[in-house]
């Protein structure tokens, strides 16, 4: 491979990029919160990007044939899933879409089924909107976190749902979910003819070997009642580009969403564009590398956790670890993450105030004095 990892342990000094992820805390608090990581972008995407920007011209522009081609041979390509180009739906982000969906496909008072503890938008999303949020717990069943499959049928079955909001890979917790677990979320779905929005943004970050199935690939009825919603942004960071993309195989569903996003939500920067493009056709090497890394970053998480009373259940994907601080019997588990020096995330954002989410993608030297912190913190505290 001709990615070397000494791409990845580059300490980059984000301070004068307005970046969010450092602005957050104060300088003596490495952040390790939102999703984005502290790698640069592959040179594939840097090179596209610094040509198109010397071109100098920046107007309107449509999405590219190339992209689209790109996008479909990914799609091919690792998920086995052929998507038609008449099937996608270009998009500024994903949020946004998660948003509308349930804006669209659901009335006020109707009832959305979301497993949970989940990234946020997918519970913001109806409760913005005036919809019933049907939470579903995610319980650990063999070290990993699934949904509650009793719980999930009754929340389907209540007279007032309309949706199933599903996160695939799981954001927090890392599940991947199975065929078989895919097939049992779509029965209910069929059975209750309920539309499904499965945010698939970090199906590209799988860290064992293990296959993302898309949800709308699992057969004919599937797809004929699911938007699914990707984008390379996580995998490549490029999140600040702002770009991410639907498959909605129904012409009716398709329609009505098309109708509502029109005036309202713009079209693809171009940047993002061109990013995207770079990402999909020519990022293969610099991702396969990003993944050993990762998995090399979570590999020391699990090691380093093991010594603390802190737990963590086997992440099978994604860079955020879902770290359960409840055996430290505190009222505010976050904050004590925060005065040890490691600006996680709030559990109580995705739902446990007892749990914190950490971003472990960062140069291994920035996780490994995360760790050292977190570790004096709870000796100096008396936790061990
Ligand atoms: C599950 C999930 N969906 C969506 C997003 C954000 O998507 P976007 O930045 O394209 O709006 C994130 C970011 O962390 C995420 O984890």
């Amino acid at each position: 491979m001709d990615v070397s990892f000494s791409v990845f342990d580059t300490l980059i000094d984000r301070s004068d990029m307005s970046s969010d992820k450092w602005s957050k805390y104060p300088e003596n608090v490495i952040p390790m919160w939102v999703a984005d990581m502290d790698f640069d972008s592959p040179d594939c995407i840097k090179k596209s990007l610094n040509q198109r920007v010397s071109k100098g011209v920046y107007g309107y522009t449509h999405t590219p044939k190339s992209l689209v081609k790109a996008i479909q041979s990914h799609l091919s390509t690792h998920y086995n899933w052929d998507v038609s180009s008449a099937h996608l739906v270009h998009l500024p982000g994903l949020v946004c879409a998660l948003h509308l969906s349930v804006r669209v496909f659901s009335n006020e008072g109707d009832g959305i089924v979301v497993p949970g503890p989940v990234y946020y938008h997918l519970t913001k999303a109806p409760a913005l909107s005036g919809r019933d949020l049907l939470n579903v717990d995610m319980v650990i069943d063999d070290g990993r976190w699934v949904p509650n499959m009793s719980q999930f049928e009754a929340a389907c079955a209540n007279p007032k749902s309309k949706m199933i909001l599903l996160c695939n890979p799981h954001n927090p917790g890392g599940t991947v979910y199975t065929k078989a677990e895919l097939l049992s979320i779509h029965a209910l779905a069929k059975k209750y003819d309920l539309v499904v929005v499965s945010d698939e943004i970090h199906c590209d970050l799988i860290l064992d070997n293990l296959s993302h199935v898309p949800f709308a690939s699992l057969n004919k009825d599937a797809s004929s009642r699911t938007i699914t919603l990707m984008a390379p942004s996580k995998t490549f960071n490029i999140a600040g580009l702002g770009y991410a993309f639907a498959v909605i195989e129904s012409a009716e569903l398709r329609q009505v969403f098309n109708k509502e996003r029109a005036g309202l939500i713009p079209s693809p920067n171009m940047l993002g564009l061109t990013a995207a493009v770079a990402a999909y056709e020519d990022g293969q090497e610099w991702h396969e590398a990003l993944l050993v890394y990762l998995k090399g970053n979570r590999d020391l998480l699990v090691e380093r956790l093991a010594s603390t009373p802190l737990k963590m259940q086997h992440l099978e994907a994604t860079y955020l670890a879902w770290i359960d601080a409840s055996a430290l019997s505190l009222d505010n588990p976050y904050q004590f993450f925060v005065d040890a020096g490691v600006g996680v995330s709030d559990g109580k954002d995705f739902g446990n105030s007892n749990y914190v989410r950490l971003n472990f993608g960062c140069p291994q030297s920035i996780l490994d004095q995360a760790m050292t912190r977190i570790e004096e913190a709870l000796i100096k505290h008396k936790f061990m």
